[in-house]
């Protein structure tokens, strides 16, 4: 069988992970593939930068000639951000290739449009590792409760937000002291506006809401309300209430099922809940559905080698349907239920 050619978009803590993996376990990949993966092309910013076992020769500047040499099977975009990402995903669905793509926000804002430019062109767009990092969801929300009802999906989907909250209840510290510890440690950005702010998590909790409820909620629809104004006082209450308080993605149907809402606040947690224990920078997410019940998954929800994982998960999903000249799921099943109001939080 010919090899399957795979090129990079973005070669930082996540991509450079992704080839180092595909080069780790090119066996087991080719085996569960049913034909080998070839790193084809690298697109990066700065050539310079010495990447270790990484051809030289694969690495270019020029993303989008890259994305149009049309011989690209599959391409993996780990850049982030709305733009180039969006133009060079909808340009290489054009020349031949799908895509597995880490980029929440591009996801979250216009996922709806990429996957009819993938439907159109007979692609596939993927993006596990756009949520909660290595914890699988989208593809256990599209597919193995595919035969069921999901009403609600609920959790922590922001690493950086639950470690700075995790600090201050155990230290007693205050935010800032707190986002100070977690800035030192690495796990907090020099900006931290989109984890602190709720941005990161809305744009979770939209993907997270489309698939669920086979509809199309845009990070725009998320009411969102940071957790910057959590102070060691708001600590001390709930813990004289048994609580402790975590930053929480809640999505879900109305009662009537007319209407779906996303919603992303602070929010008091009883210690006897298993979201009360999540600890650190860790994820977790319950996943409530009419037949299966109640669902946790629980992981690392950030980091190289955890997204990684999930890249490469896709990565193998979508060879096999190359191979097969098929495509996945998609989202071509959504019913457009209306993304309702707020109302009362
Ligand atoms: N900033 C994110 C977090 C990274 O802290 O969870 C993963 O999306």
């Amino acid at each position: 069988t010919r090899p399957l050619k795979v090129a990079l978009l973005g070669c930082g803590v996540v991509g450079s992970e992704v080839a180092r993996i595909m080069t780790t376990h090119a066996d087991d990949l080719t085996a569960r593939i049913g034909a080998p993966v070839e790193l084809a092309g690298v697109a990066v910013r700065r050539p310079s930068k010495v990447r270790e076992g990484i051809d030289p020769e694969l690495i270019t500047t020029d993303a989008t000639a890259l994305v149009k040499r049309g011989d690209i099977d599959v391409i993996v975009e780990v850049i982030g951000g709305i733009e180039p990402a969006r133009t060079l995903i909808t340009t290489a669905f054009e020349h031949g290739a799908s895509v597995v793509s880490a980029n929440k926000a591009l996801i979250a804002q216009d996922g709806a449009a990429l996957h009819e430019a993938a439907v159109e062109h007979g692609r596939d767009l993927y993006y596990e590792a756009a949520v909660a990092g290595a914890i699988p969801l989208i593809r256990p929300l599209r597919e193995s409760l595919a035969g069921d009802k999901v009403n609600r999906v609920l959790g922590i989907v922001n690493g950086t937000t639950n470690f700075i909250l995790d600090a201050m209840d155990t230290t007693g510290a205050g935010y800032q002291e707190a986002l100070d510890e977690a800035t030192a440690l690495g796990y907090a950005e020099a900006d931290p506006t989109a984890d602190v702010e709720g941005f990161d998590a809305a744009a979770k909790a939209a993907i997270l809401a489309g698939i669920a409820f086979h509809t199309r909620v845009r990070l725009d629809d998320v009411y969102r309300e940071g957790m910057t104004e959590v102070t060691a006082a708001d600590f001390a209450s709930a813990k004289r209430m048994g609580c402790t308080i975590k930053l929480l993605a809640i999505c879900e149907r109305a009662a009537d099922g007319g209407s779906v809402t996303a919603r992303v606040h602070p929010a008091m947690i009883p210690l006897s809940h298993p979201l009360a224990s999540v600890r650190e920078a860790y994820n977790a997410v319950f996943v409530e559905a009419e037949a299966a019940g109640q669902l946790m998954f629980y992981g690392p929800g950030a980091g190289g080698s955890p997204t990684a994982s999930a890249v490469l998960g896709d990565l193998v999903a979508v060879c096999r349907n190359k191979l097969a000249e098929t495509t996945g799921p998609g989202d071509s099943a959504y019913t457009q239920l209306p993304v309702g109001s707020m109302g009362e939080v």
